[in-house]
């Protein structure tokens, strides 16, 4: 197994991947290692979000690694991979669940799971990913103004051993990883569009000009995403271009 070769567990930290970004620039660690937490005093999410999440509730994890395999222009194969190992995961426990573009994890209309990936670059090589999750195990109330966070507790009604859960996520990525390491990145994009929250329905996005109805047709070059608009038009967007309407 690369994932998971090697456990760090603290009590409480600012955030696991600062840490695990700190741990690195000061010893070597093997592929795979797992960097985890019970809580997080400044827990990020995209663009300065805080991650929220109640002590000892839920998996709280960073996963160090080294894809020297991919060039940096094919970075979103990584997460494309990432984000389907999660629902590899979630699909032992609930019937189903979609990835909203880029990668947040969902069911139904509910964020169960956030992914933020960080990337040392060197020359144009990948010197390391930090590959960052949350996920909502236990916890049963979320006090923050994200919109619509749930968990598994919430959806099923019943607790989970986050032991057990850590060990079923770090043999899912194993797979995943060795799939990316094959260079299967043609049936990555295939399984990971065929996941899409609402791919190929008509619903109301933002962009720069205001609010337009279209639907997702698939992913393309650098993770953009392509967009019918009602005329016709196809246009793709780069993250945070465009933002679903929820
Ligand atoms: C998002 O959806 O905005 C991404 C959230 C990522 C949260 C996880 S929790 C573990 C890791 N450490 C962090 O500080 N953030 C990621």
């Amino acid at each position: 197994m690369i994932i998971g070769s090697k456990l760090l567990f603290f009590e409480n930290l600012p955030s696991t991947n600062t840490h695990a970004t700190d741990l690195l620039k000061k010893i070597d660690l093997p592929e795979g290692t797992i960097v985890y937490t019970n809580y997080q005093l400044a827990g990020r999410g995209h663009t300065r979000n805080k991650w929220e999440s109640e002590d000892s509730k839920n998996l709280l994890i960073s996963i160090i690694l080294f894809p020297s395999f991919i060039k940096p222009e094919d970075q979103f194969h990584i997460s494309m991979a990432i984000s389907l190992w999660i629902c590899d995961f979630l699909m032992r426990y609930i019937p189903d669940c979609s990835i909203k573009w880029p990668n947040d994890i969902y069911v139904n209309n509910d964020k169960i799971a956030g992914i933020l990936i960080e990337s040392s670059l060197t020359g144009n090589r990948i010197e390391f990913t930090i590959a960052g999750i949350g996920l909502n195990i236990n916890q049963e109330s979320f006090l923050s103004n994200a919109p619509n966070p749930i968990s598994l507790r919430l959806l099923s009604g019943h607790n989970y051993d986050l032991r057990d859960c850590l060990n079923n996520l770090g043999s899912d990525l194993d797979k995943r990883y060795k799939q990316l390491i094959a260079g299967d990145s043609g049936d990555i994009k295939k399984e990971y569009v065929s996941k899409l929250y609402r791919l190929n329905e008509w619903h109301e996005f933002r962009d720069v000009c205001g609010i337009y109805t279209g639907r997702i047709l698939t992913v393309g070059d650098f993770g953009r995403i392509k967009i019918e608009k009602q005329s016709g038009n196809i246009s793709e967007y780069s993250f945070k271009e465009t933002e679903f309407i929820l």
